[in-house]
């Protein structure tokens, strides 16, 4: 595997890939990997030639109360998890690499709509932080494909409008959700919950099957099946954000009551930490 830190680096390399016809798949990554993320580069290799992987803890997704400067950074295990897991290229810029003129001065990238609702209502200007870092990964890297995990859901929408949007001509792939043995999505920020705040966490896939069960087997009305599982999710011990249903393809309010294409959404904190997940409804 080669590891590269400059853009120019990056842009040589893919030249001479493309000019041999190797087809490219990036996995874009803020790094402290685990067996989620490998997952998704396994997923890249099925689609592609050459494998670039990405490890950069993006400054401009994170508020200025969020926790970037305790977000874990493991860069040793990262390279040697890559390599193991059949990764080409990562590619380990700093953040003059990605913000030359400074992250406060960046060209910035937004999907409107999308930016605002849920995740981007409690955490204002992260998704033009991701579709920012995201359109420049993207054009250093020159992917015919780019792999993104569902579990960030609202994250894989943005991305993919950004990319109608913006003509970029990659296929954004959605890689399955990982699971712990009690159900809890695998995510990075799982290394900050202690054994209780873990074990209560757990609720949360169930809570989120419990809707969806809630939308294809009950009469049930929408309304209530996500006051239930707010419920449910306070008795667990959890301090839930949200528990909704929302049309799959767009994160749009659910109308008339419809339970077709519907997508169960959750964020809640155990402790003090915030976890998100959700599950589709199909
Ligand atoms: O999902 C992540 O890890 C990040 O949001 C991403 C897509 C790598 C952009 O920084």
């Amino acid at each position: 595997m080669r590891t590269v830190t400059h853009a120019d680096d990056l842009h040589a390399l893919v030249a001479g890939f493309r000019r041999d016809g190797r087809r490219i798949a990036l996995v874009p990554t803020m790094g402290n990997l685990h067996a989620g993320h490998h997952s998704l580069i396994a997923i890249a290799r099925m689609h592609a030639d050459v494998v670039i992987a990405s490890v950069f803890v993006n400054p401009t997704q994170f508020g200025p109360h969020e926790d970037f400067a305790r977000y874990p950074r493991t860069p040793e295990a990262d390279a040697t998890g890559l390599a193991a897991h059949g990764c080409d290229v990562l590619f380990m810029p700093a953040v003059e690499e990605m913000y030359p003129f400074g992250a406060a001065n960046m060209v910035s990238v937004s999907v409107p709509g999308l930016r605002d609702v849920l995740e981007g209502a409690t955490r204002p200007g992260h998704f033009d932080g991701v579709a920012s870092v995201v359109a420049r990964l993207f054009n250093f890297a020159q992917p015919q494909i780019a792999v993104f995990g569902q579990k960030d859901y609202q994250q894989l929408l943005v991305i993919r409008r950004m990319t109608r949007d913006l003509g970029y001509p990659i296929q954004i792939v959605a890689a399955p959700i990982m699971r712990e043995e009690n159900g809890l999505a695998m995510s990075s920020r799982n290394r900050y919950l202690d054994a209780g705040e873990h074990e209560r966490a757990a609720a949360i896939h169930v809570t989120l099957q419990a809707m969806r069960d809630g939308v294809l087997h009950s009469t049930l009305p929408l309304a209530a099946i996500q006051a239930r599982a707010v419920e449910r999710l306070k008795q667990a011990g959890l301090a839930p954000d949200y528990a909704v249903l929302r049309q799959a393809d767009d994160l749009g309010e659910v109308l008339a009551d419809r339970r077709d294409g519907l997508i169960a959404l959750i964020a809640a904190r155990s402790g003090s930490t915030r976890l998100i997940d959700n599950l589709i409804c199909a």
